[in-house]
């Protein structure tokens, strides 16, 4: 398969060889035999990651978090798929995956809508599915893990209202609103601006992506000629309504707040002072193979698995940020 992760068979190559090296050694006429080497367990689990892009860094880290949890445990083998943010294939890629019979999957779906059914038939097949950090409609899969957008939206709001001082002209680029989170992160930063007197002069869907939210911040800096604050539904976003700004030479004096925060994309924009905030989302990669391990042990998961957030701001990056309270 094209994307499967080519490491675990190499290294299942090699190991094959060292064990075959050991027993043509210890089987030369007049070598004393010098050790014994059992073969290596083969992998019992089969794994099926669904991705639903590998262009953005976060995504590129889920999979690598995901990849290093799963070299831990000999007895599981990954294929990793990566859908290129088109649900067709994605869709694809789930009913392959189910033919194909893996032991279990794991998806991060690109929409709700689309990916709910062949997830609903992977169930229906017998075989459990953690959806990570996107949802799917409904109930059916076995485990969700993710943070909670809602919460990071609200106090993302929560920060904006109390850094202007309840007041101020802003821009909303939002993800990609047939997902979940961009919905989340909208909604719950909409209900943490009620009754402030910020206003909302600009919104538009950059469907989570960089060059789009540049364009469209392009087009609210002609539009507007005040803008105090940009939140971008994530660092990317967010990175691209500055550059948008600072092209403009409009950046000094605007705001600028995004969500992801990873280390070298995020907390690096906030130390640099590009960004004002990021609040994190972290990919569940690690949780998600030990929620795995347990499915595929037979023991009990939760339906939700809940994961926390930080927020890093210029005062508190250097300490690491500041834990998101939940209510
Ligand atoms: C990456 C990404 C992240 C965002 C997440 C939401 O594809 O856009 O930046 O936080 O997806 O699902």
């Amino acid at each position: 398969m094209r994307s499967e992760r080519p490491t675990a068979t190499w290294m299942s190559a090699h190991r094959g060889i060292a064990v075959i090296a050991t027993f043509l050694i210890a089987a030369a006429p007049g070598c004393k035999r010098q050790s014994v080497t059992q073969p290596p367990a083969a992998a019992t689990y089969t794994i099926g990651m669904s991705q639903c892009n590998l262009g953005e860094p976060w995504r590129v880290q889920m999979n690598a978090d995901v990849a290093a949890a799963a070299e831990k445990h000999p007895q599981i083998r990954m294929v990793f798929k990566d859908a290129q943010n088109d649900a067709l294939r994605q869709r694809g890629h789930v009913e392959e995956l189910v033919s194909a019979g893996v032991d279990l999957i794991l998806i991060s779906p690109k929409e709700a809508q689309p990916l709910t059914e062949p997830v609903a038939r992977a169930m229906d097949a017998g075989i459990p599915v953690i959806v990570l950090d996107r949802r799917v409609l409904g109930d059916k899969y076995t485990c969700f893990i993710g943070a909670d957008n809602k919460l990071i939206g609200r106090a993302a709001g929560e920060w904006i209202v109390a850094t202007l001082g309840g007041a101020g002209r802003v821009v909303e680029l939002k993800g990609l609103m047939t997902s979940t989170p961009g919905q989340d992160r909208h909604s719950g930063f909409r209900e943490a601006i009620k009754g402030s007197n910020i206003e909302i002069v600009f919104e538009a869907d950059m469907k989570w992506l960089e060059p789009d939210a540049r364009k469209e911040m392009e087009s609210a800096l002609a539009r507007f000629a005040d803008i105090d604050l940009v939140y971008a539904h994530n660092d990317p976003g967010a990175h691209g309504a500055y550059l948008a700004a600072a092209a403009a030479d409009r950046a000094d004096g605007m705001k600028f707040v995004g969500i992801d925060a990873l280390p070298h994309e995020g907390v690096m924009y906030v130390k640099q002072g590009i960004l004002d905030a990021t609040f994190l989302y972290p990919t569940g990669g690690a949780e998600a193979i030990e929620a795995a391990l347990k499915i595929l042990d037979g023991q009990a998961v939760p339906k939700e698995i809940t994961l926390g957030s930080r927020i890093f701001t210029n005062d508190n990056v250097a300490d690491g940020g500041e834990a998101i309270q939940a209510p």
